[in-house]
């Protein structure tokens, strides 16, 4: 896990990706082709369980979330279910909570979502962007999330320094992100993950690439610490990774240094 190679490692590669915007542009077309059932394949591939993760990211969060006014952008959103979670945290109506994605299909739902849940279009705003390239001023936001996103980012060091950027001092970030559990468990998950999931996604979703994508994207992806380090280097002055479910996944939580 923690080779000098992977040490390297500057964000995503899809197959057949050869530099940064290449990159980019298979990530936005892979989600765009998955989303009509990306929330179902969610929940079946997951056991149910992406509804804890997105649940405990989000009470980690609740001293900012309960402060009237603030402000949080939900990077990746998807179909935004992490941003749902974040507004049942927040307990001011006037929390102003942004989901923000560059796949227009992902957004859609999402939208869709919030008009049929109640959440309303009111207390939460949908906003297309890259999020190598927000289109926010800095210290804009008191918290930024991002749930099983910023491993699709074509360049980890540019994203992280976007978020730093788009906080405000003292602000804070929350990436939910899958990890490889170690161990007996680890090995049992890594049947799963490699050979049982590909097969099942590629099934129910009928596109065939991103569900094998998917593991490979998560082998890739810097180790806890590595990546906690390369937040330090971004700008967060303090940052740590907390494991959920045995590592299956975490979330890496950083503070705005001053
Ligand atoms: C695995 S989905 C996660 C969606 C949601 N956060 C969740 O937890 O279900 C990843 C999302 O990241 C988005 N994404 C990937 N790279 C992005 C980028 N550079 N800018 C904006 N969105 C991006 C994709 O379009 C996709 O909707």
């Amino acid at each position: 896990m923690n080779s000098p190679d992977k040490q390297k490692v500057v964000g995503a590669a899809p197959a057949g990706a050869s530099d940064r915007d290449s990159a980019a542009r298979a990530v936005q077309e892979m989600f765009t082709s998955i989303a009509p059932r990306y929330d179902l394949l969610n929940h079946v591939l997951s056991f149910n369980v992406d509804r804890l993760w997105w649940w405990q990211t989000a009470r980690r969060f609740d001293g900012i979330l309960r402060r009237p006014g603030a402000r949080v952008l939900d990077l990746c959103c998807g179909t935004g279910d992490m941003t749902f979670a974040l507004r049942r945290r927040a307990r001011h109506p006037d929390v102003q909570i942004l989901g923000a994605d560059f796949s227009h299909a992902m957004l859609q739902r999402a939208a869709q979502k919030a008009n049929g849940s109640g959440h309303g279009t009111k207390t939460l705003r949908w906003v297309e962007a890259d999020a190598l390239r927000l289109p926010f001023p800095d210290g804009q936001f008191d918290l930024v999330t991002s749930a099983f996103g910023f491993r699709n980012l074509a360049d980890y060091d540019a994203g992280l320094r976007e978020i730093a950027r788009v906080l405000r001092r003292g602000g804070e970030c929350g990436i939910l992100d899958f990890g490889e559990p170690r161990g007996l468990m680890g090995k049992v998950y890594r049947v799963y993950f490699k050979k049982v999931l590909p097969a099942i996604g590629t099934l129910i979703s009928g596109v065939k690439g991103p569900y094998a994508y998917l593991p490979a994207s998560v082998e890739r992806f810097p180790a806890p610490e590595e990546l906690v380090a390369r937040m330090k280097q971004a700008g967060f002055g303090e940052a740590s990774w907390t494991p959920y479910t045995m590592g299956i996944a975490g979330v890496y939580w950083g503070k705005k240094g001053g």
